[in-house]
C-alpha cells in the first residue's frame, strides 16, 4: 500500500479519523473494528456495488449485515430512498448499537448519514467514500441530507460520521467526467482559503487528471485538512462554514432548476464559482486578474463555467431565495476578496446579481 494519510477532526471532546490511501478497503480488521456492536447496514448504489460491496461484505463477516443497493444519481437523494434505508433498518432488527456503513459518493453518504441520524434519534455510521468529490467534500463534516424537487438538501440533519476511510484506488474505477466534478471542490478550497494550494494545483493539473496516486491523494488530504478545520471551529454553519458553500447558491439552483438530471453538483459548483467570482468583481470587491485564473484553472479541469443554456435568471433568483442561507428572504451569498479570500454578503444589490445571471 502507498502512503497513507491521517487527518483528525476535532469538536471539542468528539473526534473522529479520515484515513486517505490505497487499498484501505482490503484492510477488513481496520473495517471491522469501526462496528462494535451485532448489526450493520451497508448502503450503497448500483454502479459502486459490483466493484466494492463484496469487499466490503468479507470484511464484515461475522457480523449481521444487511445491504441495500439503492439506484445511482441525484435524483435518488429522495425522501422517498431514504424511507427505504429505514426500512431496511427495520428488517435487519438494528438496534441502538447498530452501525450504517455509506458505501458510494455523496448520494449515498448524504441519504445514508441521514437514516442513521434518524434510526433511534441517531445511530453510528461510518462514510467509505468513493468518489473523489465525497472524499475531499462529502464525507467529513457530518451533513446528511435528501432534496425535495423544490431545493437541494433541504431536509437533513447535521450528524457526524464515527470515521472516514477513503480509498483512494475505488477512484480507479471513477468515470473521468465524475474525477472531473470532484476537481471543483478541490479547486473551492484553493480558491476560499488557501491561494498557495490553488497554485500548486494549477502546477499540479495535468498530474490530477492523469489520475496520478500521489497527486491525487496530496489533494485529498490537504482538502480534507481545510474542511475538518473549518468544521472544528464552526460544525453547525454559524459562520465560517458558509464559506465552504462558495459557489454553490448558484450550483444549488441550477441543479434543481434542471430537476437534478442537468449538470452534476461538482460541474454546477464550477459555474457558481465563476459567478459569485465575477459578480465579486463587478462590485470591486475583487481583481478580475482572479476571476480569470479561476475560471482558466476549471476549463482546463473540464468543467463548465457559464450557465448552461435555457435557465431564465428570474428562474435562478427564485430557487436562490429558498437557498438555506438565505434569511428572512435576503440572500446572503459567499463572494470573495480574490485569491484565498472567500466572505459573506448580505448587501448585494439586486441588480448586480440579475447582470451575473442575465450575462
Ligand atoms: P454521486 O454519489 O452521484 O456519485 C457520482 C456517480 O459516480 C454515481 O453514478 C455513482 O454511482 C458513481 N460512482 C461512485 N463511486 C464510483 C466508483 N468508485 N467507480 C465507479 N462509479 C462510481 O455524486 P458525488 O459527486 O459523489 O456527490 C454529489 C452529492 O454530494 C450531491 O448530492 C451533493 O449535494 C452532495 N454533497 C454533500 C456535501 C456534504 O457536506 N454533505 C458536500 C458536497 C456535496
Ligand atoms: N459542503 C459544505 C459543507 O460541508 O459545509
Amino acid at each position: 500500500m502507498n502512503k497513507v494519510h491521517d487527518v483528525e477532526v476535532a469538536l471539542g471532546a468528539r473526534r473522529y479519523p479520515i484515513r486517505i490511501g490505497r487499498g484501505l478497503l482490503d484492510q477488513g480488521d481496520a473495517l471491522r473494528a469501526l462496528v462494535p456492536g451485532r448489526h450493520v447496514l451497508v448502503v450503497t448504489d448500483a454502479n459502486v456495488a459490483p466493484h466494492y460491496l463484496a469487499r466490503v461484505e468479507t470484511a464484515l463477516a461475522g457480523k449481521q449485515v444487511g445491504t441495500r443497493v439503492l439506484p445511482a444519481g441525484e435524483q435518488e437523494k429522495t425522501l422517498a430512498r431514504f424511507g427505504e434505508v429505514l426500512s431496511a433498518l427495520a428488517a435487519l432488527g438494528a438496534s441502538r448499537d447498530a452501525t450504517l456503513v455509506a458505501l458510494g459518493g455523496g448520494v449515498i453518504g448524504d441519504l445514508a448519514g441521514f437514516a442513521a441520524a434518524c434510526w433511534m434519534r441517531g445511530i453510528r455510521f461510518v462514510q467509505l467514500p468513493t468518489t473523489l468529490l465525497a472524499m475531499v467534500d462529502s464525507s467529513v463534516g457530518g451533513k446528511t441530507a435528501v432534496d425535495l424537487p423544490q431545493g437541494k438538501n433541504l431536509v437533513g440533519a447535521f450528524h457526524q460520521p464515527s470515521a472516514v476511510l477513503a480509498d483512494t484506488a475505488t477512484l480507479d474505477t471513477l468515470p473521468d467526467r465524475e474525477l472531473r466534478a470532484g476537481l471543483a471542490e478541490v479547486v473551492k478550497y484553493g480558491a476560499i482559503a488557501d491561494a498557495a494550494f490553488f497554485t500548486w494545483l494549477e502546477e499540479n493539473a495535468e498530474a490530477l487528471l492523469a489520475r496520478d496516486a500521489d497527486a491525487l491523494a496530496e489533494a485529498i488530504a490537504v482538502s480534507c485538512r481545510h474542511k475538518a478545520g473549518i468544521v472544528a471551529r464552526d460544525e453547525t454553519e454559524q459562520g465560517e462554514r458558509m464559506l465552504l458553500n462558495f459557489g454553490h447558491t448558484f450550483g444549488h439552483a441550477i441543479e434543481t432548476q434542471q430537476g437534478y438530471g442537468g449538470l452534476l453538483h461538482g460541474e454546477a459548483v464550477a459555474v457558481g464559482m465563476v459567478l459569485a467570482a465575477r459578480l465579486s468583481a463587478d462590485l470591486g470587491r475583487a481583481p478580475w486578474s482572479d476571476t480569470a485564473r479561476l475560471a482558466a484553472l476549471l476549463e482546463r479541469f473540464g468543467l463548465p463555467v457559464a450557465l448552461p443554456p435555457g435557465l431564465s435568471g428570474d428562474a435562478l433568483l427564485e430557487r436562490m431565495r429558498l437557498d438555506k442561507k438565505a434569511l428572512s428572504g435576503q440572500l446572503r451569498l459567499i463572494l470573495w476578496n480574490g485569491l484565498g479570500a472567500a466572505a459573506v454578503a448580505t448587501d448585494v444589490p439586486e441588480a448586480d446579481l440579475r447582470a451575473v445571471l442575465d450575462a
